[in-house]
């Protein structure tokens, strides 16, 4: 819990008044949403977009200004967690099922911080199942094509039904054990049709902020790594 809020913490350093900012989705992102809303009751002036319903719904409790995501062209900064991160920054996301929102606010975003507990970073990514959201409409199909990449693969359930999305979709956790080459599995599961998106965010993230136990933090950059 430590790790997760003072990285979270660090990364809304960065934003300046009258940026617009992409507000994350997770329990490490509830930190930051926190933050923000502190600084605004404080009279910092920002514009959010928020990255699932309910990062948007914690963020209009904080008072935090929500704008519409049609409304805007570019977003200043995006503050989100990451399910595994690897030293080139290379993520998986989406283990609460709001990637695809989150990759089109990353998409739109001039930077993108990653805040996470150091759990999270890993040689290799691959070890946290790579989420893959699925159109409703010919998911068994989507699903067998998905495994003759060589996975194995889970619908993800809620309760006795399927985990449905913000966006009305479901979600395939698929286990690949290590990712070797990330770009090319994301181009591959990508041309599946039926796929509307999936986690692995290549090449998005410009920083990343990550939380230790023992009250400290470690800054990546995505060009010269650490510094
Ligand atoms: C949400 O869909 C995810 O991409 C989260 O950003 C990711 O799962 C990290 O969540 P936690 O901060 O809760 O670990």
């Amino acid at each position: 819990m430590k790790s997760k809020q003072i990285a979270a913490e660090r990364a809304v350093e960065l934003i300046k008044d009258g940026m617009t900012v992409g507000l994350g989705t997770g329990s490490t992102a509830y930190w930051a949403i926190q933050k923000i809303g502190e600084l605004v009751k404080g009279g910092l002036s920002v514009q959010a977009v928020a990255t699932s319903d309910k990062s948007e719904q914690l963020a209009r409790q904080l008072e935090i200004p929500i704008i519409a995501f049609t409304d805007i062209d570019e977003l200043d900064l995006t503050i989100d967690g990451a399910d595994e991160l690897d030293p080139d920054l290379n993520l998986i996301k989406g283990g609460g099922g709001a990637l695809f929102r989150e990759k089109i606010v990353a998409s739109a975003s001039r930077e993108l911080v990653i805040i996470a507990d150091e759990s999270k970073a890993v040689e290799h990514l691959g070890a946290f199942p790579l989420p893959v959201e699925i159109a409703r409409f010919g998911a068994e199909m989507t699903m067998r094509r998905l495994r003759k990449l060589g996975c194995t693969l889970r619908l993800r359930g809620a309760g006795d039904m399927p985990f449905v999305t913000d966006n009305g979709n479901y979600i395939a956790d698929c286990s690949f054990a290590s990712i070797e080459d990330p770009g090319t599995l994301h181009d591959r599961i990508n041309r599946i049709v039926g796929v509307v998106e999936n986690g692995l965010f290549i090449g998005m993230a410009n920083q990343a902020v990550i939380g230790y136990e023992n009250g400290t933090v470690k800054l990546l950059k995505r060009s010269s790594n650490q510094i």
